[in-house]
C-alpha cells in the first residue's frame, strides 16, 4: 500500500512541528449529492488543503456505523460507512493525499463500540457471567430485584452512565456500562481479546497507509472494579479535567491506561514514522504531560489552551506551563483552539464567558459579537501558528466561519441535547457543512437542495471563493502564516518571551528571528523591522497596532 514515510531522524519527526488539518467527514464536501459529506468529495477538494498549506489531514469517524453519535458510535472498525464510501475510496484519497504532500490521520475509537457491533450483539443473546458478555462491562444492578444500577455514574452526554438489559427469559437483567450515549457500549479492557483485537483495528490501518491515529477519550478505558459511587457533586462525569482532589477516578485517567499507551506506541514503531495523538482531557498539565513521556503518545491535546480565554496573562501561563510540562518530557507541545466538540473560536472570542462544554449556543441565548469573535479569532489563531509545536486547525476556521448559533432544535443530532432534555444544545453548531463557493446549491458543499444539518445564511460571506485571493481575506491570512511558518521553521523553533513588549494587554516572543505579537488592549506602536504578515490591513501605514490584532515581524 502507498505510504509517503522515510524516517526521519529523531528529534525532527513531522508530528513535531506539522499543522494538522480537522475534517468532519459529514461537512467537508458532499460528492453523491445526499446532503451528507463523503470521502470522494473529500478527494476532489484536497488540492485546496495541500494549497493552505497544511501537512496532514486528521479525519473523524468514517468507519461503519450507526451514526448516532455522528461515527462516534463503531459498528465495524475495519470498514467506512456506505454514508462515506467504501475501502477503495479510502485507498484513493491516501494514495491522493500523499501525491500531494498530505499526511492522513484516522481517528480510532477504542473505548466503546457501536451496540451495534457485532460483538455487542452478541453479549446482548449471551448469559451474565459468558465470554461474550465479558468484552464489555455487564454488572448486576444493586436493590432488591437489580432494578437500581450498579453506581450512580452519568453519562457524559447526561442521564445514567448505564442501561439495563433484557435477559433471554424477558425478564429485566444485568445492566452495562456506557460513559457516551446508550449505544455507545464500554469495551472491557481487561480483557486480552480486546486488547489483540485494538493491535489488530491500528495495524489493519497502518498497513492500509494511515500515517497516524488520533485517539478519541484515550484516558477512560480503564475503569475501578470495585465500581465505588462517587461524590454526588462529581457524579457528573464532565470530561475529565479533574482536580487532584478528585484522583484517582473511578474512570478517568487511571494510572492502568499508560500500559495501554505504551503497548500501542509500540506498534506504531513497528512502521516508519506514525504518530498518535491523545484525545484525553486531563488536567492539570503536568499530569498530562506524563501521557507524552518517549514510550508513550508522540502527541496529546492540549486542551488549556483551547480553554484560555483572549487574555494576555492567562495565555501566557498557559503557554509557560505547557512548554515546561510537555518538554520536561521531551515532547512538542500542541496548540488548537476549535473542533468538532466545542463552540468555534471566532464565536466563543464573541462572547464575554465560555459557555461549558457540550453546552453550546442556541437561538434563545445570547448571541455572540460576530465582528468582535472573528477580528479576536484571527489575531489568535496568527498568535498560536507561531508558536513552536503541532498546530491543530478544524475545518472553516480558515474562512473564519462563526458556529450556527442559531440552528433551530428540530435539526439538532448531538446526543447531548436529547440526553439533557434540551438544556444543553450541544455540539451542532459547530458542525454544519462549510461554504466553497457563495452562489451554489449548499454553497458549493454538494448538489444537493439541503445539508444534513442546515446552514445560516451567513455562510455565503464566509465561502472560500469570495476569500481567495482577496488580499487580508481570513483566508490568505491563514496561507500566509503557514507559509512563513514553513519558510522560517517556527514549528520547531523555541520560543523567547520579549518581556519589554508582554504586560497585562499584550504578548510578544521571538521564535528563529521572528517577532510574533498580539495587542489585547490600547493601539501601540510596533518595534521596528519587516512586517512579515498582519492580522490588520494598512498596518505597514500606520505602524500601530491596532485592539486584538497580531502582527509577524522580522527582527
Ligand atoms: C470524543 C469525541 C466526541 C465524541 C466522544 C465519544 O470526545 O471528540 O465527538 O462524542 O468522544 O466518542
Ligand atoms: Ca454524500
Amino acid at each position: 500500500m502507498t505510504t509517503t514515510n522515510k524516517k526521519s531522524a529523531k528529534g525532527h519527526e513531522w508530528w513535531r512541528s506539522s499543522v494538522i488539518y480537522q475534517v468532519y467527514p459529514r461537512s467537508f464536501a458532499d460528492a453523491n449529492g445526499d446532503g451528507i459529506g463523503d470521502l470522494q468529495g473529500i478527494k476532489k477538494r484536497l488540492p485546496a488543503l495541500a494549497e493552505l498549506g497544511v501537512d496532514a489531514v486528521w479525519y473523524s469517524p468514517f468507519f461503519k456505523s450507526p451514526q448516532n453519535d455522528a461515527g462516534y458510535d463503531v459498528s465495524d472498525y475495519r470498514n467506512i460507512d456506505p454514508l462515506f464510501g467504501t475501502l477503495e475510496d479510502f485507498d484513493q484519497l491516501v494514495a491522493e493525499s500523499h501525491s500531494l504532500g498530505l499526511k492522513v490521520i484516522v481517528d480510532l475509537v477504542p473505548n466503546h463500540s457501536s451496540s451495534e457491533h457485532e460483538w455487542f450483539k452478541l453479549a446482548l443473546q449471551a448469559e451474565p457471567g459468558s465470554p461474550e458478555r465479558d468484552r464489555y462491562i455487564f454488572r448486576d444492578g444493586k436493590g432488591e430485584s437489580g432494578e437500581l444500577p450498579p453506581t450512580n455514574w452519568r453519562s457524559v452526554f447526561g442521564g445514567s452512565a448505564w442501561t439495563r438489559v433484557t435477559e433471554a427469559d424477558g425478564k429485566a437483567g444485568q445492566w452495562y456500562l456506557h460513559l457516551f450515549d446508550s449505544s455507545q457500549p464500554d469495551w472491557n479492557w481487561e480483557n486480552p481479546e480486546i486488547i489483540d483485537e485494538f493491535n489488530s483495528i491500528l495495524r489493519f490501518w497502518l498497513d492500509r497507509g494511515a500515517d497516524g491515529f488520533r485517539i478519541d477519550v484515550a484516558h477512560s478505558m480503564k475503569k475501578d472494579w470495585n465500581f465505588p459511587d462517587l461524590d454526588e457533586s462529581n457524579s457528573d462525569s464532565g470530561g475529565g479535567a479533574l482536580t487532584e482532589a478528585d484522583i484517582p477516578h473511578p474512570f478517568w485517567n487511571r494510572e492502568g491506561v499508560h500500559d495501554i499507551n505504551r503497548r500501542w506506541r509500540s506498534v506504531l514503531d513497528e512502521y516508519d514514522d506514525r504518530a498518535m495523538c491523545a484525545e484525553a482531557w486531563v488536567m492539570p498539565l503536568s499530569r498530562m504531560a506524563k501521557w507524552v513521556r518517549p514510550d508513550e503518545y508522540h502527541q496529546t491535546f492540549n486542551f488549556g489552551y483551547l480553554d484560555c480565554p483572549w487574555d494576555a496573562t492567562k495565555l501566557r501561563s498557559v503557554i509557560d506551563e505547557s512548554l515546561a510540562a510537555f518538554g520536561g518530557v521531551g515532547a512538542p507541545s500542541t496548540w488548537v483552539l476549535s473542533n468538532h466538540d466545542v463552540v468555534r473560536h471566532t464565536s466563543r472570542f464573541g462572547l464575554t464567558e465560555n459557555p461549558p462544554q457540550g453546552q453550546g449556543i442556541g437561538p434563545e441565548h445570547k448571541q455572540p459579537n460576530e465582528k468582535l469573535g472573528l477580528r479576536r479569532a484571527r489575531a489568535a489563531s496568527a498568535f498560536m501558528l507561531g508558536l513552536p509545536g503541532g498546530a491543530y486547525l478544524y475545518q472553516g476556521e480558515e474562512l473564519g466561519l462563526p458556529e450556527h448559533s442559531t440552528l433551530e432544535h428540530r435539526y439538532r443530532q448531538d446526543p447531548t441535547y436529547f440526553r439533557t432534555n434540551g438544556e444543553k444544545v450541544g455540539r451542532d453548531g459547530c458542525r454544519v457543512p462549510i461554504p466553497w463557493e457563495h452562489d451554489k446549491p449548499s454553497f458549493g458543499f454538494g448538489e444537493a437542495a439541503s445539508t444534513w444539518l442546515p446552514q445560516p445564511n451567513v455562510f455565503a460571506k464566509y465561502a472560500r471563493d469570495v476569500q481567495e485571493g482577496v488580499e487580508g481575506s481570513t483566508l490568505e491570512l491563514y496561507k500566509k502564516l503557514l507559509q512563513i511558518r514553513k519558510d522560517y521553521s517556527l514549528g520547531s523553533g523555541e520560543l523567547h518571551w520579549l518581556e519589554p513588549l508582554c504586560g497585562d494587554s499584550s504578548i510578544a516572543f521571538e521564535n528563529n528571528g521572528v517577532l510574533i505579537i498580539s495587542n489585547l488592549g490600547e493601539p501601540m506602536s510596533l518595534p521596528s523591522g519587516e512586517i512579515l504578515v498582519s492580522t490588520q490591513t494598512g498596518l505597514m501605514a500606520s505602524g500601530q497596532l491596532e485592539t486584538d490584532q497580531t502582527a509577524w515581524i522580522r527582527l
